[in-house]
């Protein structure tokens, strides 16, 4: 029988840079829609755009990115805006790409004299096209990720394996605290702590178990190892399902894909 309308607004995000973010998104993605049927749309925000590289779209040479969807927001233009969607890889599987423009949002919306720096939520909310809305988040703090916590509910953190990057978690942890409670959306939480680039040393199984302690409920029962293949498929502007489907690296993507199914808010609280 159909799929449950359920619809849920996830985050990549770790303002880590190369944690895995954009690699989760469009493989969770492309198997959200390709194997469970959903309807999901990909939103790249990061001006790197990454998401829509690896998935074959050239996007130097669009003519409407992400950062027209948000300015025709904060100028009025459309109600609801019309979302400049490409498609990707799969029927069901929709893009908002993103490419360097996004860089000077701020300086845009002052330039068309707006005020309002907060209109990622406004753009995709009416929609009502999709069951799954993921955002690929850029690997720094500022307008842009405050944009993507603002819109979504949900966070998924890739955490890779290393000292650093765990000082990166406990700082996620603080700024999703804090738009939570001084940007007034209390709804906003960590569905999913991912750990990424698992080695097997003494160093890597620390760091694992101070994420264990530190995500209780959030933390993955997948880690993810590293796979050339990952580099291979996006080398070749493909996802792992399309590229190595019977992968170690398939079965990875497979399995954060059905963690986040099971972790669904509403599921779980009703
Ligand atoms: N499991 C893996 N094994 C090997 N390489 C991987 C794996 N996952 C991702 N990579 C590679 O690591 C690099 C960083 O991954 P990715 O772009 O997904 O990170 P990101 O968090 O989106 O980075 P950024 O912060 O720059 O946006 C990419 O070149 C990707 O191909
Ligand atoms: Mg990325």
């Amino acid at each position: 029988m159909g799929v449950s309308p359920i619809r849920r607004r996830i985050a990549f995000i770790n303002e880590k840079g190369g944690s895995c973010k954009t690699t989760l998104a469009s493989n969770v993605g492309d198997y959200l829609s390709r194997v469970k049927g959903q309807r999901v749309l990909l939103v790249d925000l990061d001006p790197q755009g990454q998401l829509g590289k690896v998935l074959g779209v050239d996007v130097g040479a669009l003519r409407k990115t992400a950062l027209d969807m948000l300015l025709d927001v904060v100028m009025g233009e459309d109600a609801p805006p019309t979302l400049p969607v490409v498609k990707a890889r799969h029927p069901r599987l929709d893009l908002i790409p993103a490419n360097k423009s996004l860089a000077l949002f701020p300086q845009e919306v002052a330039a068309h004299g707006g005020e309002e720096y907060f209109c990622l939520r406004e753009a995709v909310e009416p929609s009502t096209d999709y069951d799954f809305i993921l955002f690929d988040a850029p690997p720094s703090f500022g307008t842009i990720t405050l944009n993507v916590l603002l819109a979504a509910t949900e966070v998924l953190l890739p955490v890779p394996l290393t000292y650093l990057a765990l000082d990166g978690a406990a700082e996620l942890t603080r700024t999703v605290e804090m738009v939570r409670s001084r940007f007034g959306h209390p709804a906003l939480q960590i569905s999913l702590v991912v750990p990424t680039f698992a080695r097997r040393t003494r160093m890597a199984a620390e760091i694992l178990e101070k994420l264990r302690q530190h995500f209780p409920k959030q933390i993955a029962q997948t880690v993810l190892g590293y796979s050339v293949l990952i580099d291979q498929a996006q080398s070749c502007s493909k996802t792992i399902f399309e590229y190595a489907p019977r992968s170690v690296a398939a079965r990875w993507m497979t399995a954060v894909a059905e963690e986040l199914l099971a972790r669904d808010p509403a599921r779980l609280s009703g």
